[in-house]
């Protein structure tokens, strides 16, 4: 039989997260129970709530999921999760339950890192050529990966301090805005413009890495100034000025790094690939180059399983196997 079914647990971070995969890029299953509303009272992620939640929800997560697919335990080839970085007693839980359906069904066990997954999920579209370059931007992590081939990952540049997601749910934190900020600050930033000159952080000439802290202070003083000379800033205007700055630095530092390796094609990754600014901008950016801009559909930019499947299916390709002494690493590198 030449169908070969992997399962994927992801509960890194705030959403628990089960899919199922058919030969490495056909998803059959893709579910994602979100925790956003009980964490939006406290303004971010509650690492103790976050577990507790993946506690009462993997299970039912994980038939969810085998009933959408209309197979069973039994039909998987192997399980895969993800091992880590994120909140540790989040990612225990995934890691544990995945431990758990391995080992009652004899299963081989893979552990895949999240950023690895959010790369991969592009793949679900297409197939990569290598090698290409990720443009990773999520809310822990933004870096520019080279990749010469599968699941060998190489960092040639990433954040001196905050990551681009973070960067975005502090300023929408400044502008009164409800937890995750960053669609909130696309909505906002669409109806604005761009009359705030922020600073962007180009660092070093030859350097691929970022830094958003600067801009978040820019934005935090230009604000109290504003509000010490009884002066009002459009809060849309604020959005689309700290959007286009960041934008900005992502898309120019990408095309340069991606021209500088050869790179086929670019690959976005992670939760900020969901905004409409970035993802306008890479795409005038690539539209006359020979590397090709893949972008996944917003389903898969913020966090799921389908993506870990997609990085699980490949592993196992390859022959990468967890033993039952698998555990959450919550700062896994790449
Ligand atoms: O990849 P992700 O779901 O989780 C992590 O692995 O961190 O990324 C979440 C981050 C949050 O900071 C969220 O505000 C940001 O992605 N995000 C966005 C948008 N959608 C999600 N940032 C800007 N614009 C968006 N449309
Ligand atoms: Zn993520």
């Amino acid at each position: 039989n030449n169908e070969q079914y992997i399962l994927a647990i992801e509960t890194s971070c705030d959403e628990t997260a089960v899919a199922i995969i058919k030969n490495e890029t056909e998803l059959v299953a893709n579910v994602v129970a979100s925790q956003i509303e009980s964490h939006k009272r406290f303004g971010g992620v509650v690492p103790e709530v976050a577990s507790r939640h993946h506690i009462e929800q993997i299970t039912i997560t994980l038939e969810e999921a085998l009933d959408k697919a209309g197979l069973t335990l039994d039909d998987m080839e192997a399980i895969s999760v993800t091992e880590g970085p994120g909140l540790v007693g989040a990612l225990l839980v995934g890691v544990n339950a995945a431990k758990g359906v391995a080992f009652a069904k004899q299963k081989p066990l893979v552990g895949v890192h999240h950023i690895a997954g959010h790369i991969y999920a592009s793949r679900l579209e297409k197939e990569f050529d290598f090698p290409l370059l990720s443009l990773v931007v999520s809310g822990g992590h933004t870096e520019l990966v080279l990749m010469r081939g599968h699941n060998d990952f190489e960092v040639i540049g990433e954040t001196r301090d905050d990551a681009a997601g973070e960067a975005y749910d502090k300023v929408a934190r400044l502008l009164k805005l409800p937890y995750p900020g960053g669609p909130e600050i696309d909505k906002l930033a669409a109806e604005g413009e761009a009359t705030i000159d922020f600073p962007r952080a180009w660092l070093e000439d030859d350097s691929y890495d970022f830094s958003f802290s600067g801009l978040k202070s820019s934005v935090i003083n230009r604000l109290h100034n504003a509000e010490q000379k009884g002066e009002t800033l459009k809060p849309e205007d604020v959005a689309a000025s700290f959007q286009e700055s960041v934008v900005e630095v992502l898309s120019t530092k990408a095309k340069k790094a991606a021209e500088a390796y050869g790179v086929h094609q670019l690959v976005v990754a992670g939760g900020v690939a969901a905004n409409s600014g970035l993802r306008k901008a890479l795409q005038e950016t690539f539209e006359n180059t020979d590397i090709e801009l893949l972008i996944p559909p917003l389903k898969y930019c913020t966090d799921n399983a389908a993506m870990i499947a997609a990085a699980g299916a490949v592993a196992y390709k390859q022959g990468h196997r967890a033993g039952w002494d698998l555990n959450a690493h919550p700062g896994l590198d790449l």
